[in-house]
């Protein structure tokens, strides 16, 4: 570690160390917790060593030299994992003003111990250089593992290319595509079913900023011309159509092609049942609010302070309906939503000001690595509306899952990484840009008293935040490489792909007709959906095992005329030019 490389106020970690020092550095026990992972939680103590999580359980026994860390009364989690920031982003004419350094460090004095940056290459840019760039930029500062996802900003046979390579050998397998950023990093349907039938191809993930990028232009020249130009013009020229439109339209599009999707900052009622209806279809979308939409509504907007206002300027915006935070809680705890980002983007008051006359101009981005895990907690736990599991599950398992690194990150158990945040429920913090670890000079959560405070923060078994004191090493955090097909994500898709064949109808005279299928092998009954037994069977042919199969007569696929014995010539309901012929 180079010494100029570490800020005066923190202290770094000894670079030779005594044998006792760096034995209870690399040795430590948790006594009389309760560890909550996703699926219990349950009392127990936790042993670490080497940076791995190596026993859990009661009256372990361990070897000597250990430093013993006691948590009655605490919770005992898994480190958090902010599935979306942009550190140092290049933006609108700026960069955000978190770094690497800066945004990981406040990450953990927040108990989140990874995140999962953005690496967006300009229009016309290779991803793999662009990819080795970030890396360039992230990897000497990082103080908490990290990954990152990829954007596509552009296509052709090059990107189609770059996507395998960084799949195969870059250890990504998350890639964003943004609907709006008209000119600068949009792209239109048809790159987008490109970009998701090679995502689909690899086994990657599909990441989507959801909002109608051609709409807002027109929005925003109309407003600007009516002489709209402060932060309301913002918020008026991204109405939530714009965002449900998109939403809908990605999943849709998504879905053509068997690409599993998952759609990045949610923020509105609308669309969080957009995604809740699309997965009652059967449809593969995740859904992630972030912590400003959680806890935050659209009203500062008008407030009369242009500071104040630019300040929650964020794309798509917060909503003025005041009960949208709420109700997306509420779709969080239900499992309409499943994980909390934080779209961590941020941009001191003089680097809003840009936008003073131009709200088109005001760089777009808040603040939130931070304070995630206590806002959720607060708003969601403290709140009465989700257990201390489900906390677990939305901070940190289900992205550990979504994103392929489950049990490495995301739960408490022997083998796993000993990221781990000692959690008391009983505390309480009061936000404020005054005392939070961020760069930034706003804080869009100020004076927000949070019950449950991270206490103690562990990061690859190292003890970096303990009373109120950062002792982190920039540069000590690790990237941490993603295989494809994430089973969180695929397991279905590829049975999709199986039970989705495309049918053939056979007529008289074509071969192979006359045996009573629709494909001469089992076809699918085109009026049927998935989930229904009949869907791929015979036509015709009653399944009495289905699960569906009812004894009191009626049964679901009535509607499907019987087997006639005969090749089907025409499907019920009439010829439709949908039937391939
Ligand atoms: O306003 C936002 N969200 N800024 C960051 C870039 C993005 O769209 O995620
Ligand atoms: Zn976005
Ligand atoms: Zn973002």
């Amino acid at each position: 570690m180079e010494e100029e490389q570490v800020p005066k106020e923190e202290k770094p970690q000894v670079d030779s160390p005594t044998d006792d020092t760096e034995t209870a550095q690399t040795r430590i026990l948790i006594k009389g917790g309760k560890i909550v992972n996703a699926d219990r939680a349950f009392d127990s103590d936790v042993y670490i060593e080497d940076g791995v999580i190596k026993q859990v359980g009661e009256n372990l026994i361990i070897p000597g030299g250990a430093r013993t860390i006691e948590a009655a009364g605490k919770l005992i989690i898994p480190g958090g994992i902010d599935p979306h920031t942009h550190m140092e982003l290049p933006f609108m004419g700026t960069q955000a003003i978190d770094d690497f350094y800066q945004g990981t460090k406040a990450a953990l004095a927040g108990g989140t111990t990874m995140i999962i940056d953005h690496c967006i290459p300009v229009k016309g840019e290779s991803l793999v250089e662009a990819y080795e760039k970030w890396r360039g930029k992230a990897d000497s500062k990082v103080c908490c593992d990290y990954s990152l996802h990829v954007a596509i900003t552009w296509w052709s046979e090059q990107v189609e290319q770059e996507i395998e390579t960084v799949c195969k050998e870059k250890g990504v397998n998350s890639f964003k595509m943004f609907m709006a950023y008209k000119d600068v990093m949009m792209v239109n349907d048809h790159e987008f079913i490109q970009a998701c039938k090679k995502l689909k191809a690899e086994g990657a993930l599909a990441l989507v900023h959801a909002e109608n990028g051609d709409i807002i232009a027109e929005n925003q020249k109309k407003l600007l011309a009516q002489g709209i130009t402060g932060p309301e013009g913002h918020l008026q020229s991204r109405p939530e159509e714009v965002e449900q439109e998109a939403t809908n339209r990605a999943i849709m599009l998504a879905d053509q092609v068997n690409c599993p999707l998952y759609i990045v900052h949610v923020m509105a009622k609308s669309c969080a049942d957009t995604i809740a209806k699309a997965r009652r279809d059967g449809k593969i979308v995740f859904g992630e609010p972030i912590a400003a939409s959680l806890a935050c509504d659209g009203t500062h907007y008008c407030s009369h302070d242009w500071g104040h206002a630019a300040a929650y300027v964020l794309s798509p915006p917060l909503k003025t309906d005041p009960s949208t935070p709420g109700y997306l809680m509420k779709s969080l705890a239900n499992g309409d939503l499943h994980l909390v980002g934080t779209d961590n983007c941020t941009f001191n008051s003089e680097q809003k000001a840009l936008g003073k006359g131009d709200f088109t101009k005001i760089p777009n981005g808040v603040n939130g690595v931070e304070d995630r895990m206590s806002v959720i907690w607060e708003k969601g736990v403290h709140n009465g509306i989700m257990d201390a599991c489900r906390f677990v599950a939305v901070t940190s398992t289900n992205a550990a899952k979504i994103f392929n690194m489950y049990p490495q990150k995301g739960v408490i158990q022997a083998g796993s990484d000993a990221d781990i945040v000692i959690f008391n429920p009983e505390a309480t913090r009061v936000i404020s840009k005054d005392t939070h670890h961020q760069a930034v000079d706003f804080n869009i959560f100020e004076g927000m008293e949070c019950h449950g405070v991270p206490e103690l923060v562990l990061s690859q078994g190292k003890v970096v935040f303990e009373d109120g004191e950062l002792h982190v090493t920039q540069g000590a955090g690790r990237f941490i490489p993603r295989e494809v097909h994430a089973s969180e994500a695929y397991s279905r898709i590829l049975i999709r792909d199986k039970v989705r064949k495309p049918f053939k109808i056979l007529r008289e005279g074509d071969e192979g007709a006359g045996d009573g299928t629709m494909n001469g092998k089992g076809g699918i009954n085109p009026m049927a959906s998935e989930g229904d037994p009949s869907f791929a069977t015979k036509r015709g042919q009653r399944d009495l095992h289905a699960s569906s199969f009812s004894l009191s007569g009626q049964q679901v696929d009535d509607h499907v005329a019987p087997r006639s014995g005969r090749s089907v010539l025409n499907p019920p309901g009439g010829r439709s030019n949908i039937f391939l012929s």
